[in-house]
């Protein structure tokens, strides 16, 4: 296997099909061997965690502020990565502003306790606390590095079919007890007055190939589209190498696309547990049928705008621990060696 930094790049070689991203961890950027490799195979970056609520919410700001209605933020996260972009010219997909994970239990509650029984925040307080910390996030970014965002995960992980509610709606998220379905519209609507020219408002779910998981997003997609409130619908895209159906991931991809919204993969990995040259052909073959099938999409006209991986190399993919056990299931090996994977989705 060559090293990755010796490869041809792999945003250069899409840069005529979509921008290919990485997700980047907050220790990268000061790591010369990550920052080159970032440089040089990836035209978009998204921060892995430190954009979450949980990196940007300040709850000793917010209690000494003493407003029920207005959460105190910090920046501190979100720029350091946002100026390590600028300075490589690498663009950035903002990741997350409403999420039912990582995001302080104390946001949810009544005074903004953070004890474990605390009584909840009202319906009315929770809207409005959610559309003052998406403006708040929004005009910042918007201000203090224009031109740099290109596309805001406003919504991440709202439909949930093991959950059995009625619009198959993840019920037992804080944002759904305090809301219901109501916290969509209302997170979209103040993106909508937060967004800068060019930028697009993604709604970004798991599973988004399973046809059931598929056909509920698409019916809250239509509710955001009747008031022209989403643009992009974001594919996750954490698949499992041993029951992947890239049919279904096609299938999926024209039915969002046929709303007249453009698509994003916006996570992707391909779990394999295994490193053995058998495995990783496998793992070879997936990602080139996967990515001719996103090629053939976009030829087609769909309009397709990125592709992020979840993950630079091997070694810093949550796979291994999410799934508990090693996994090895992206373009790039623990040591920087491009893989097999990566070939194949070099040949187009
Ligand atoms: C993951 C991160 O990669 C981990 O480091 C963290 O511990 C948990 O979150 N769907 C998402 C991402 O939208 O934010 C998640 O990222 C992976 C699943």
């Amino acid at each position: 296997m060559k090293d990755a930094l010796q490869c041809p790049s792999l945003f250069k070689a899409y840069e005529n099909y979509f921008r290919i991203g990485a997700a980047v961890n907050g220790r990268m950027p000061a790591d010369p061997a990550y920052d080159a490799l970032i440089c040089r195979h990836f035209s978009s970056i998204t921060a892995d965690n430190q954009m979450k609520p949980m990196f940007v919410m300040d709850h000793k700001a917010t209690l000494a502020g003493g407003d029920p209605l207005h959460a105190a933020v910090r920046f501190d996260w979100v720029d350091s990565l946002l100026s390590y972009a600028r300075e490589k010219g690498i663009a950035v997909r903002y990741h997350t502003l409403a999420w039912h994970n990582q995001t302080p239990r104390w946001f949810f509650a009544k005074d903004w306790s953070d004890a474990e029984d605390a009584e909840p925040a009202s319906k009315e307080t929770m809207l409005t606390r959610l559309e003052n910390y998406i403006l708040d996030v929004m005009n910042h970014v918007n201000t203090a590095f224009p031109g740099l965002v290109y596309t805001w995960d406003v919504v991440n992980e709202a439909i949930e079919p093991d959950q059995g509610a009625p619009g198959l709606y993840r019920t037992r998220s804080p944002w759904y007890m305090a809301c219901g379905e109501d916290f969509l519209p209302a997170a979209f609507r103040a993106a909508r007055k937060g967004q800068a020219p060019g930028q697009t408002l993604c709604y970004n779910d798991y599973n988004a190939f399973d046809p059931v998981k598929r056909d509920a997003i698409i019916d809250l997609l239509k509710k955001l589209q009747a008031e022209n409130l989403v643009d992009t619908m974001g594919m996750q895209g954490h698949y499992v190498m041993n029951n992947m159906d890239i049919s279904l991931c096609e299938a999926a991809s024209r039915a969002y696309a046929a709303l007249g919204l453009n698509l994003q993969v916006t996570e992707l990995d391909i779990h394999c547990n295994s490193g053995s040259d058998e495995a990783q052909q496998k793992l070879a073959q997936l990602y080139g049928d996967y990515f001719a099938m996103l090629r053939k999409l976009k030829d087609e006209g769909v309009r397709i705008e990125a592709v992020t991986f979840w993950g630079v190399t091997d070694a810093d993919s949550w796979l291994t621990g999410f799934r508990r056990e090693t996994s090895y299931p992206l373009l790039f090996s623990r040591e920087k060696k491009a893989k097999p994977a990566y070939d194949a989705v070099m040949n187009m």
